[in-house]
């Protein structure tokens, strides 16, 4: 059988880096994004520098459909999917009001609703073959309310939730599920949500899209089921429990004004 790692969104940041760390542990990969011509370059780097065999689909992940295209163009080239990277997503910067309705729509459906499609389709052959690994990424917005990424922040919170449930689900099943959690990562989300220099991403401290990709891929290989990359990040997520939800949505809202929001 022709075994396989999906990953979404693989063609820049994060999803880039993995499909890197996955070809390099002699993985073969599905890369699924929208541009054709970024996903044959990846392919092409990966074919050229790693000699793996690495297969690409362009589709539009907010597309309600797409969830059964790409389960459909699997199984019709006989790719069993054994490793699922949801990793495709992305953020807006600003007040809910003001925001664009259709973009915030698909970002629900790409960040939220696709990933679930995507699980729920290709866990049953996870299933019985008794061995699988799901990696969704979530971010470490998703431990606090997201005040001016009202959207972004309430579809990483699901990832969270949803992950956790279903690794609590699969718990001896030989399936897992890791929720990555990264604080700001250097890629292209930053400027496609237009944050620029703007709120808590100007501030924080940052990684790199490698150092993230191969913390997640030896966190994804444990089983582990909360990824948090960084030292920091992981002692906020625990400040974040212990502090009232009225005193860090506030800190994360003054993080988060700038002069775009005024
Ligand atoms: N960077 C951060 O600070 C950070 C922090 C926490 C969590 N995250 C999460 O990490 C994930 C990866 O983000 P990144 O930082 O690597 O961003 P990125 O550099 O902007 O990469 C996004 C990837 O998703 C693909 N994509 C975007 N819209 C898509 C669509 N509608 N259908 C299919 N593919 C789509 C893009 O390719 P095409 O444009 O070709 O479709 C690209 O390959 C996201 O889920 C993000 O929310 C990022």
């Amino acid at each position: 059988m022709d075994h396989r790692v999906l990953i979404t969104g693989a063609t820049s940041g994060i999803g880039e880096q993995l499909a890197h760390v996955f070809a390099r542990h002699h993985r073969r990969l599905v890369l699924v994004a929208r541009d054709p011509e970024k996903l044959k370059k990846t392919a092409m780097e990966i074919i050229t520098r790693l000699h793996m065999r690495v297969d690409t689909m362009a589709v539009d992940l907010s597309q309600p459909d797409a969830a059964e295209k790409v389960k459909a163009f699997c199984d019709k080239n006989g790719y069993v999917i054994d490793t699922l990277v949801n990793n495709a997503g992305f953020g807006s910067f600003g007040t809910f009001h003001t925001s664009q309705l259709s973009n915030e729509t698909k970002m629900v459906e790409l960040n939220s609703a696709t990933v679930m499609k995507l699980c729920r389709l290709f866990l049953p052959k996870m299933l019985e073959e008794r061995h699988g690994q799901i990696l969704n990424l979530s971010s470490i917005a998703a431990f606090q309310a997201g005040p001016y990424m009202a959207t972004y922040t309430a579809t990483k919170t699901f990832i969270l939730s949803f992950s956790e449930s279903l690794a609590a689900e699969l718990h001896g099943t030989g399936v897992t599920v890791t929720a990555l959690c990264p604080g700001p990562t250097d890629s292209h989300f930053a400027s496609a949500a237009g944050i620029y220099n703007n709120g808590a991403f100007s501030v924080l401290p940052h990684s790199s899209t490698q150092q993230v990709a191969e913390y997640a891929y030896r966190k994804m290989m444990r089983g582990k089921v909360i990824a948090i990359p960084g030292l920091l990040y992981q002692f906020l997520a625990v400040v974040d429990k212990v502090t009232p939800r009225v005193i860090s949505r506030r800190i994360v809202a003054a993080l988060q004004r700038s002069e775009k929001n005024r």
